[in-house]
């Protein structure tokens, strides 16, 4: 084949390329959601889409086929991020474990990005046209809208590993027997009453989004009664919206997870936010790191939490602890601190992923987000985990059952709990080995997620929809499923049996009796 050839051939497999429009929409303000918005972004512009992204955090490197719309100003009111304070925490000021309130605040915040004026403007002009929506679900299902408004499919991306809430919206609830809760700290095989607490857990559940029905329905009317208005669209229920979906596309995997049974509109692309190839790290700590002969130690609480509400008496625990070890210790905090031991280095912004690659990171010490516990994975670093909020507190069970982490809770005698913690992780090699070994578990795929992510994408677009993934459960009522109606018309069977039988019997007794009084009457 000659050179023409091959550049006729590479123009025709490019024309075949088809590249679709499609709006990723991700305006939750927390970080650590941005880069999950991000992953789905470089994916799509890798694979030659045109890319909307609605964000609050804009993605830094420009490229002609993405726009943002960005709510950047969602952040200033966004209450959750003052109630992240470790001084609040450490006197349970605020609890997050409230299902009620997490549900309800979700879609307040969901609601306050989609009324940002950025979002209606750009709902508004005629031009903008999609094949396909990417939904966030963050415990509201406000996003969905999009789909409505520009008239085509979306999918649900969940951040988490699967949990009866999401799987609720493309198939059915697990069974709680051997499903729990993602909030529940439990594993099965599950003990009798651990069985009850869940079957209760699930009872709850349904008891809160029963509760902020009201709530999100008129978020949703409030977010894209105006677009819908001026499209000529007539709002569904965002009740009916949301059982629509095609599918889901989830930050899980068996690796970092639980095994479950999943439906077939349910992709599993744990690990899809990871780029292939790692940023080298910059070079003041490329220094640091390698000169760390006796490895590194990486502590980080995720961006989020304000260190500088981490009160000055456990700052100091800390650093104390921290100087009589060996190894050296890089610790992200965005505040500034005085006698720092020479082992020590504080960080601003670390990146992650980097540090975690680099052959000395022997530990790290995380609050035990989903990101953090896959990254972890992905490279085989075991972890501490000190949870501080939402699913933290699951994932970090979960690495500890699993055996590559040892747990730390929050209070004033962590700093203590933790140098404990650090020397067993460090003079203790299963914690290694085992991470290790789930991160060959984690890799060992078929096809990488980013891959997966693109396929299903497409998938979707081409074939309208993917109807033929949906799940018949979905329209199956919870009578149905339990054969309540069967169970009825056995009882009902039963007492017209009954009923029958005792008549007959009566009949029968009464007809004898008759026979004898006649009998009697006749001697
Ligand atoms: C559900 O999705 C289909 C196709 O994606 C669409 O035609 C239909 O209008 C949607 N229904 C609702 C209630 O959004
Ligand atoms: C949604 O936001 C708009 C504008 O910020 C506000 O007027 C409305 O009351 C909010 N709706 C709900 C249900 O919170």
């Amino acid at each position: 084949m000659n050179k023409w050839n091959l550049i006729i051939l590479g123009l025709v497999f490019l024309s075949n390329v088809c590249a679709y429009k499609i709006l990723v929409a991700f305006p939750y303000p927390g970080k650590s959601h941005s880069i999950l918005g991000e992953g789905y972004v470089r994916h799509l512009l890798e694979a030659g889409h045109e890319v909307t992204y609605i964000t609050a955090h804009p993605y830094k490197k420009p490229h002609p086929n993405l726009k943002q719309v960005v709510v950047a100003s969602v952040i200033e009111k966004f209450e959750f991020a003052q109630s992240l304070d470790f001084k609040k925490m450490l006197s349970k000021e605020v609890d997050f474990k409230d299902m009620f309130t997490m549900y309800e605040i979700m879609a307040v915040i969901g609601n306050r990005s989609l009324t940002h004026e950025n979002v209606q403007k750009f709902m508004m002009d005629p031009n903008e046209k999609f094949d396909l929506v990417i939904a966030e679900w963050l415990y509201h299902h406000l996003y969905a809208g999009f789909a409505t408004i520009f008239n085509c499919p979306y999918i649900w991306s969940s951040s988490m590993e699967p949990h009866p809430v999401v799987l609720d919206l493309i198939d059915e609830v697990g069974n709680p027997a051997y499903f729990p809760d993602h909030m529940s700290p439990v594993s099965p095989p599950l003990s009798f009453t651990e069985r009850i607490s869940e079957l209760w857990n699930l009872i709850y559940l349904y008891r809160v989004l029963w509760f902020v029905r009201d709530i999100e329905e008129q978020a949703f009317r409030d977010s894209f009664g105006a677009a819908a208005a001026k499209r000529g669209i007539t709002l569904p229920t965002l009740y009916d919206l949301k059982y629509n979906s095609s599918m889901m596309l989830a930050n899980s995997h068996y690796s970092l997870g639980d095994p479950q049974r999943l439906p077939a509109n349910y992709a599993a692309i744990g690990g899809y936010h990871i780029e292939d190839e790692i940023p080298p790290l910059p070079k003041d700590l490329q220094k640091i790191m390698d000169s760390a002969t006796d490895g590194v130690i990486y502590f980080s609480m995720g961006s989020m939490m304000r260190s500088e509400t981490l009160p000055m008496e456990l700052k100091r625990k800390l650093l104390n602890v921290f100087s009589k070890l060996k190894q050296t210790v890089i610790w992200k905090f965005d505040g500034d601190l005085e006698n720092v031991p020479k082992n020590v280095h504080m960080v601003k912004w670390a990146p992650q992923p980097s540090i975690l690659a680099h052959p000395n990171a022997k530990v790290f010490v995380t609050h035990g987000g989903l990101l953090s516990t896959t990254e972890t994975i992905h490279y085989g670093v075991p972890i501490i985990g000190i949870p501080l909020f939402a699913d933290q507190f699951l994932n970090v069970k979960r690495a500890v059952r699993k055996g590559f982490a040892l747990e730390v809770p929050l209070g004033y005698d962590t700093p203590a709990k933790l140098e404990i913690a650090i020397r067993e992780i460090l003079s203790n090699p299963k914690y290694r080995e085992k991470v290790k070994e789930l991160s060959f578990i984690y890799h060992h795929r078929e096809t990488k997620p980013g891959k997966t992510l693109i396929h299903w994408i497409e998938h979707v677009i081409e074939t309208k929809g993917a109807p033929h993934l949906r799940s018949p459960a979905l329209h199956v009522p919870v009578y149905q499923k339990l054969y309540l109606d069967l169970l009825a018309l056995i009882i009902l069977g039963l007492i017209i049996i009954k009923r029958i039988v005792n008549s007959l019997c009566s009949s029968k007794s009464a007809n004898k009796k008759k026979g004898e009084d006649k009998k009697k009457k006749r001697s």
